[in-house]
């Protein structure tokens, strides 16, 4: 069973699927691990590990993937025309492609047709089973922290109450717009910094857990909130009414805040608008707002993905895209150790290889296509997902 790891080519990736320890793991498997040359480069893992490790290393796609049944990436494989090598004409037809693949119907149907199964772990459902292959939260995690290093960084004020004989500076007033993994994550780094932290969200169990990392909650209550989470355990988008009541408390959180940063989403679709122009124009010049949500767009109207603007009254808005790729070496380790986790888990020891049970829920709700053909009911015409 060969196993391959292909560099990352797009938009500034930096992270990998695979490590030198996780290559070890898949050797003891009974894999043969090919990697492509410079693949760890910017996630602090240079070729001679990966060979120490026991890969065999190749100066391209081509040379790592001839013979590959199993393809890792982190995000999905070039298609022709979309860059230097169209690497999904260089994966053999058969092989199993695992990554954050960011699918839709033409790209699904695209694997489906070169008669690649094609894993995509961002659909794994959020159950306990799946807990630790969960590449959203262990990604979401590392950006939520990185997102609160960078705005104290940012901020030219620090964030602890420091009394010093020359006088004393206040704590930085912290907002999280947000208390999912990555909110929660900044939550409890803000307050190991020494930030004063509130933090709002609609989702009910959201209020309980930002109060228990003894972070202040900000929002607005009635009865929409009782019901704003689905049961999958993600938000719903919430009504235009509710928004405008939760925009007016939050109004006087962000007027007071020295940092913001913004993790709010809602599945599927642009991200909510939380922080709004007049928001921004009441908050301090020097004062920061962290967006991690810019991948969806953002939640402050000033954000402009994938770029650090300064606002016409002195807000630095961070708006950068991909925040766990801001943190390379840690989030490529947790996304690698998913991937192993994935694989062994349906690893059939006396076969080495890989059995996806079609009836397990976690193959049900990551997998795309099988054995040529689309599988999964994202991205089925409508009438036959039903
Ligand atoms: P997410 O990344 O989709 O959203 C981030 C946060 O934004 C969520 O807390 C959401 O409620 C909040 N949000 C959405 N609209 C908002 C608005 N208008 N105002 C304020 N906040 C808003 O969520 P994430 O972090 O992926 O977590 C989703 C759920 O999955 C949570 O309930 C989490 O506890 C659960 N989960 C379960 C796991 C498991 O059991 N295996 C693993 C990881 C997460």
């Amino acid at each position: 069973m060969r196993l391959a790891v292909l560099k990352e080519r797009r938009g500034g990736e930096t992270r990998v699927a695979a490590t030198p320890e996780t290559v070890k793991k898949y050797i003891a498997l009974g894999c043969t691990v090919a990697v492509e040359a410079g693949l760890g480069i910017h996630a602090g893992q240079p070729d001679a590990a990966y060979a120490e490790a026991g890969a065999l290393i190749f100066n391209n796609a081509a040379g790592a993937l001839a013979g590959a049944e199993i393809v890792l990436k982190v995000r999905a494989p070039l298609a022709q025309g979309e860059g230097e090598v169209d690497e999904l004409y260089l994966i053999p037809r058969g092989a199993l492609v695992i990554g954050t693949l960011g699918a839709d119907t033409v790209a699904a149907q695209r694997y489906a047709t070169l008669g690649l199964d094609a894993v995509s772990m961002e659909l794994l459902p959020r159950i306990t089973r799946a807990q630790s292959m969960d590449v959203l939260s262990s990604q979401a995690n590392l950006a939520g922290y990185r997102a609160v290093i960078e705005g104290a960084v940012a901020y030219d004020k620090g964030f602890p109450m420091l009394m010093t004989a020359a006088g004393t500076i206040p704590a930085a007033n912290v907002l999280i717009m947000g208390a999912g993994v990555a909110g929660l994550q900044a939550i409890a780094t803000a307050r190991r910094l020494g930030g004063r932290v509130s933090a709002t969200d609609v989702r009910p169990a959201a209020k309980e857990e930002i109060k228990s990392l003894g972070a202040t909650f900000v929002g607005y209550e009635d009865e929409e909130m009782k019901a704003a989470q689905t049961t999958g355990g993600y938000a719903k988008a919430m009504s235009p009414e509710y928004l405008a009541k939760q925009a007016e408390v939050v109004a006087v959180a962000a007027a007071k805040a020295d940092v913001i940063v913004c993790t709010a989403l809602v599945q599927g679709r642009r991200a909510p608008i939380l922080i709004n122009d007049a928001m921004v124009a009441s908050m301090k010049p020097g004062s920061v707002i962290v967006d991690i949500a810019s991948d969806a767009g953002g939640n402050c109207s000033a954000t402009v993905p994938g770029q650090a603007i300064t606002t016409a009254n002195g807000v630095k808005v961070l708006g950068w895209n991909n925040w766990p790729g801001r943190i390379a070496g840690a989030a490529s380790n947790l996304y690698a150790r998913n991937l192993l986790t994935f694989l062994t888990t349906f690893w059939d020891k006396e076969a080495k290889k890989a059995v996806l049970n079609p009836e397990d829920d976690i193959i049900k709700g990551s997998q795309i296509t099988r054995a040529g053909a689309v599988v999964h009911p994202n991205f089925l015409p409508k009438e036959t997902a039903a």
